[in-house]
């Protein structure tokens, strides 16, 4: 029997991947460490065919030559397990290609490991939840090229498709597409909790029912903010719990879990230099909504502002949030793609930005709307500097600002956190700014630790007898 790719991993990212390559016409070899996992999806196929092995060299010895792996386990310590028993049982050409959350640096680490085997190694990042698996993910490959080009008609046949094009890319070398996963997962991360902060605003400050800002969420979806986060998070307000027959949203406990990539997300940044402020403040904002005990206790104790008895005037006010969120997203995507662009240029990968735009389009789960503006940003001035300086951007942070400072400064007024709107104003307001106050931070650390400074109006290095 000649397969034409395996796949090993069946939990339901794996099953779906395979059932996904099944669907585009692939004979699909499927392989799970424990054989229940196998005998369950063997069980549930619906006119599909996909071909179970029980033992892993008899999976390897069923796939054409050069042999294509793609595995989707738990990344870390499960994933190096499968890589080190598939390196004696496949040979120079093979390709295996990692499509799990791996961390890049596992992935380039990997990489060098097959590279002496003559294997290839492809960290492929797949974005789209348990859905896009299935019916179409955008998907993040990086690796060798010539490999990559070996398993493209496969990978390009299941990725989901914005007008007609594959939203699946050659990313860049060794670890690259895992990079981008990651810093897709970041801004996710940030998108995520705006999303979640302007809820907080319509709710408490303007005192909307969770219906009525369900309606707004599902109009905000059909214009500029159109995006399938916007999308579930209405679906998700109309959701009723069955027990109370409350919104759903107001039994779910309020602490957010996390797996580690919007971690990674900010570690790698400030290992790098690279300021992602409003990145690292949602991840900060799931940490404190992880000390749930604390908050109850601190609630009592804590003063906040005295009433607000301003009366906001509920349409104007919702459209100033509405402007404040993608005032707000266009600064995070600002500084993941600022991310992107300064990790390539440390590393050489010549991380193609354009095309990264183009397949989050569709099938991951930060695709919207807004991402065809940031691709022509790119097509614009492949070198951009900053997302916030191309003139769409521009001109719509001109026309939106002021609503964000309304939005900042009375979550502020009344003792409403919004810390990723507050940072996106941060980040807007610093980075407009041609003259900033680390004159001051220069003069400390040159008065406490003679560390020298430099002059705006001189050459050279100074130090001061302060
Ligand atoms: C995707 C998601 C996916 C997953 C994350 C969520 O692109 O399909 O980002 O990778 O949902 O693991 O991450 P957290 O558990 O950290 O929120």
């Amino acid at each position: 029997m000649v397969n034409t790719i395996g796949v090993i991993g069946l939990g339901v990212m794996g099953r779906n991947i395979a059932l996904n390559m099944a669907n585009n016409g692939e004979q699909v070899a499927v392989y799970n460490y424990t054989r229940d996992l196998t005998d369950q999806l063997m069980e549930k196929l619906d006119g599909q065919t996909l071909i179970p092995y029980y033992e892993l060299e008899t999976f390897v010895q069923s796939l054409a030559v050069p042999r294509k792996v793609f595995i989707m386990v738990t990344a870390g310590t499960a994933t190096d397990s499968v890589i080190q028993s598939l390196i004696p049982l496949l040979q120079q050409g093979d390709i295996i290609m990692d499509g799990g959350n791996s961390h890049y640096q596992d992935t380039e680490r990997r990489y060098d490991e097959l590279k002496p085997h003559g294997i290839g190694y492809l960290g492929v990042g797949v974005s789209g939840g348990e859905v896009g698996a299935l019916t179409g993910p955008s998907i993040m490959p990086g690796g060798d090229l010539h490999f990559y080009n070996e398993v493209a008609p496969i990978l390009t046949k299941i990725a989901a498709k914005a007008d007609g094009e594959a939203c699946c890319t050659y990313i860049g070398p060794k670890g690259a597409g895992h990079f981008v996963k990651m810093v897709h997962n970041g801004i996710e991360y940030a998108d995520m909790q705006l999303i979640a902060e302007a809820y907080t605003f319509l709710r408490g400050n303007l005192s909307l029912s969770v219906e009525e800002i369900a309606d707004i969420f599902e109009t905000w979806n059909e214009g500029e903010l159109k995006s399938y986060l916007i999308e579930i998070t209405a679906e998700i307000l109309r959701k009723k719990d069955n027990v109370t027959g409350l919104p759903l949203v107001d039994v779910i406990l309020d602490q957010a879990g996390q797996k580690g990539t919007g971690k990674w997300t900010s570690l790698q940044a400030i290992d790098n230099g690279i300021p992602t402020s409003i990145i690292t403040e949602a991840l900060f904002a799931r940490y404190l909504s992880a000390l749930k005990e604390e908050r109850i206790q601190a609630q009592p104790i804590l003063a906040g502002p005295a009433k607000n008895t301003q009366s906001l005037d509920k349409a104007e006010w919702i459209e100033y949030v509405r402007q404040a969120l993608y005032m707000g997203k266009i600064c995070a995507y600002a500084q993941g793609f600022t991310q992107y662009k300064m990790t390539s240029e440390i590393n050489n990968w010549n991380l193609p930005l354009k095309d990264i735009a183009l397949i989050f389009r569709n099938g991951c789960i930060i695709r919207a709307e807004f991402l065809n503006v940031i691709s022509e940003a790119y097509d614009e001035k492949a070198d951009l500097a900053n997302l916030l300086i191309a003139p769409y951007f521009a001109d719509k942070t001109a026309r939106y600002q002021q609503s964000l400072r309304n939005i900042v400064c009375e979550g502020i007024q009344s003792g409403v956190a919004l810390p990723c709107f507050s940072s996106s104003l941060a980040y807007y307001d610093s980075y407009r700014t041609g003259a900033s106050n680390a004159n001051i931070l220069q003069a400390q650390r040159d008065y406490f630790g003679a560390h020298t400074y430099k002059r705006n109006d001189m050459e050279g290095t100074f130090h001061t007898e302060w």
